[in-house]
């Protein structure tokens, strides 16, 4: 029997994530089945739980479980701890490891595939959501020149970078604030793409040679990408590489072994565009 595995999500039917699985077992020649598991809104520990019992050795947690997630696991990795929220989960007997890969994909993706150092830049976080609390420390592991956290609602920004305080100095803010300053790397974490909402981002944010990142993905421009692209950013990027990466490091947690993303990327970005 191969190995079981699953994300779960509400709602799931969308997801990439068994299509990326496949691949990276597919590549790295190991035997495991990967599904896509709807858990009703209010039953996700039951859902989990009749995964373990009919033998599943890890999942993936996608919208809206990954703070459940992280209550559910009876131990948690130094990274999901600050994180507060658990992506990926290993089920080991009675055991359950919460682990977060979501900022290391985006880490990955940022550096090793769009070829961006993040040592000395001046990087901007945009939105203090869960996705933005779960990049800010893999961030920081790279040494930039400084961090800002921009959201919608500063005093949400503020008590974000107070869970962070030992480990650098950020500064925090709503969009105002970012007014007559520039960056090197801006990311966006919030939502707002989703309302079909354009963010108030003053002019001369960008700095020459800057890269705009965008969490979100999807055919063609993202709000936020041909915002940025119209404020004249230097390189622009969509979150389909995040979403490879943090899948490759989920991989590797569970079976030991870093999958080759660029297939798989590539391969998802053709079906994209198609
Ligand atoms: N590519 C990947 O692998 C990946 C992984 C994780 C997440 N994501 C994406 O990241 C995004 C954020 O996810 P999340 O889990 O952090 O969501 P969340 O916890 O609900 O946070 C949403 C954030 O967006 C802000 N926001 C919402 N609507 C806005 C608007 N109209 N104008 C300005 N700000 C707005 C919120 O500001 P307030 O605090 O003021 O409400 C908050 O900071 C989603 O689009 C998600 O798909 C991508």
């Amino acid at each position: 029997m191969p190995d079981l595995y699953a994300v779960f999500g509400n709602p799931i039917a969308h997801s990439k994530s068994p299509a990326i699985h496949a691949g990276f077992a597919r590549s790295t020649g190991q035997d495991l089945v990967y599904e896509a598991r709807l858990a009703p809104v209010d039953g996700f520990p039951g859902a989990v739980a009749e995964f373990v019992a009919a033998g599943g050795r890890g999942a993936n947690v996608t919208v809206p479980f990954k703070e459940e997630a992280f209550r559910l696991a009876k131990r948690l990795t130094d990274r999901a701890a600050r994180a507060g929220a658990v992506n990926t989960l290993v089920f080991d007997g009675a055991d359950v490891l919460g682990d977060n890969t979501d900022g290391a994909g985006l880490v990955r993706d940022i550096v090793d595939n769009l070829g961006f150092p993040l040592a000395d830049r001046r990087i901007l976080l945009l939105g203090a959501g869960g996705a933005a609390r779960g990049v800010i420390a893999p961030l920081l592991a790279g040494a930039p020149a400084s961090l800002t956290i921009a959201n919608r609602t500063a005093d949400k920004a503020r008590s974000l970078v107070a869970a962070f305080a030992d480990l650098a100095a950020i500064d925090a803010g709503n969009f105002d604030d970012l007014a007559g300053k520039s960056f090197d790397l801006v990311i966006n974490a919030t939502s707002a793409s989703l309302a079909g909402a354009a963010l108030p981002l003053p002019a001369g944010l960008f700095a020459p040679g800057s890269l705009a990142y965008d969490m979100m993905y999807g055919k063609g421009d993202t709000p936020f990408i041909a915002q940025a692209r119209a404020q004249g950013a230097g390189r622009l990027a969509d979150g389909l590489g995040m979403l490879v990466e943090q899948a490759a490091e989920a991989f590797r947690v569970w079976r030991g072994v870093l999958p080759e993303t660029a297939g798989v990327l590539a391969g998802l970005r053709g079906a994209l565009a198609g």
